[in-house]
């Protein structure tokens, strides 16, 4: 006997480790996310990570016209009032960790909070997912796994940084682990949205 089948879902991203994350959770509850990069890229510029998901996933639909997820996430640091927030991604391509880790030389606080949003959009309309995690802001860059600014978070109750950890590990504690449970748990609800 096979494993089950898992119901398929377009992720229109072109990052590949976000779908590898997402997908730790989603293959536990017989769903599988797909990348999608081919949809239209619409980067509304809000400082609602809400906002920018919602809006991405929306227009993924209208173009592919089949359920469609997106997800927009986010570094927001104590320190800085909550900066680099729904910027990361800019802020990441610019100063990068080197920049960030600068702007909080001989800063003792080092609390943030990393957010997900996954939006999903279908016939029905848009429904989304937030999930957080708290953490703390590294000295130096560690570990060579994951994407971004992993290297310099420490989530709550770990010592090493999300690029110290596998996939799995870092699903089970991370910000977009917990909004793919809550994207899991209302795809059981709602199994005819994927239709
Ligand atoms: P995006 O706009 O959702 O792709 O994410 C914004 C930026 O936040 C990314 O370019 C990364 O630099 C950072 N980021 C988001 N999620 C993570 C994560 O899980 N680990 C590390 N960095 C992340």
């Amino acid at each position: 006997m096979g494993a089950p089948r898992l119901r398929r879902i377009l992720f229109a991203t072109s990052n590949a480790r976000k779908v590898e994350e997402v997908n730790v959770v989603l293959r536990r509850c017989g769903f599988e996310a797909v990348a999608h990069p081919g949809a239209p890229k619409v980067e509304l510029q809000s400082e609602s990570l809400e906002a920018v998901a919602a809006a991405a996933a929306a227009a993924a639909y209208a173009f592919l016209r089949r359920p469609v997820i997106v997800e927009d996430a986010g570094l927001f640091v104590d320190a800085l009032n909550g900066f680099p927030g729904p910027y990361s991604s800019y802020v990441y391509r610019t100063i990068g960790v080197r920049g960030l880790l600068k702007l909080l030389e001989g800063v003792e606080d080092r609390g943030a909070t990393f957010v997900s949003v996954i939006a999903l959009a279908y016939r029905g309309g848009v429904v989304l997912f937030r999930g957080e995690v708290r953490g703390a802001i590294a000295r130096e860059p560690r570990g060579s796994g994951g994407f971004g600014f992993d290297p310099i978070f420490v989530p709550e109750g770990s010592t090493r940084t999300f690029a110290e950890m596998s996939a799995e590990e870092k699903t089970e504690l991370s910000h977009r682990g917990a909004a793919a449970r809550r994207l899991c748990e209302w795809l059981r609800e709602h199994p005819e949205a994927l239709e």
